[in-house]
C-alpha cells in the first residue's frame, strides 16, 4: 500500500493560523526559536540565493514597533481615527514573540525571476509556520500595505531590495478562530491530457 500517512503529512495538514489576540504566554524559547528559523532557512530556493532573512522583535523593542506601527498608520492615512491608530499599535502587542519575515528581492537577476524569489519567501514563510506548530504553538501572520511605508522601511533599516513581508506573532493559544474550509480538491487539481 503507498504511503500517505506520516507525521509531516499531518502537521502540514493540522496547520491552521491562530487569533493574534489570543496569544499568550508561554511562547517559543530560544532553542525553538532557532527551529523555527531554520525551519524557514530550508525553504528550496532557486540559484540559492537566499531571498530571505529572519528579524526576532526583541522584548525591549515592542514599543518602538508601536511607534513605528502607528506613524505608518498616518503615513497611510492623514487623518486616521484614534481607535484605527491603537488597533495598529496593537499588534506589537500580540504574542509573547513576534517574528519579522524580510524577503530580498534581486528584480533584476539574470537568471532567477523575482516571482522564484518570492515563491522562495513564501516557502520560508510555509516552513515556519509549520515548525511553530510542530513546537506547540500557535502563530498569526500580520501583513499589508502599512509593512511598505517608509516609516517601516526606516524604522527596520531595509535595503533598496528588501521587504517587509510579514510580521508573524507566535504564543500559546487560548482560543482558536474558526476553522478555515480549504478549496475541495477537483477545485484545484486535475489532469493536463495534452
Ligand atoms: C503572506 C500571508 C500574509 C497574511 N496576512 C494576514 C493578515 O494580515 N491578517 C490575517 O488575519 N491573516 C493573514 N494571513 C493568514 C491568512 O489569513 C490565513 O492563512 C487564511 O485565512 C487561511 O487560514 P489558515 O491559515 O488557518 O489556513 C496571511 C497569510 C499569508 C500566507
Amino acid at each position: 500500500m503507498s504511503q500517505t500517512k506520516s507525521p509531516l503529512l499531518e502537521g502540514i495538514m493540522a496547520r491552521r493560523s491562530g487569533n493574534a489576540r489570543a496569544l499568550g504566554l508561554p511562547g517559543p524559547d530560544d532553542a525553538q526559536i532557532t527551529a523555527i528559523v531554520k525551519a524557514g532557512a530550508q525553504a528550496p530556493d532557486h540559484g540559492r540565493l537566499v531571498p530571505f532573512r529572519f528579524l526576532q522583535v526583541a522584548q525591549g523593542a515592542r514599543s518602538r514597533l508601536a511607534d513605528l506601527l502607528e506613524a505608518s498608520s498616518r503615513e497611510l492615512w492623514a487623518d486616521i481615527p484614534q481607535p484605527e491608530i491603537e488597533r495598529a499599535r496593537e499588534k506589537a502587542d500580540q504574542g509573547p514573540e513576534i517574528l519579522a519575515l524580510i524577503g530580498r528581492i534581486d528584480p533584476n537577476h539574470p537568471k532567477i525571476t523575482a516571482s522564484d524569489q518570492w515563491l522562495a519567501v513564501g516557502a520560508a514563510l510555509e516552513n515556519m509556520l509549520l515548525a511553530v506548530q510542530a513546537c506547540g504553538f500557535a502563530a498569526a501572520v500580520r501583513s499589508g500595505k502599512f509593512l511598505e511605508t517608509k516609516a517601516m522601511r526606516d524604522g527596520f533599516a531595509l535595503g533598496p531590495n528588501e521587504h517587509l513581508t510579514c510580521l508573524i506573532a507566535i504564543g500559546t493559544p487560548s482560543d482558536w478562530p474558526p476553522q478555515k474550509p480549504k478549496p475541495e480538491l477537483d477545485r484545484v487539481f486535475s489532469v493536463w491530457n495534452g
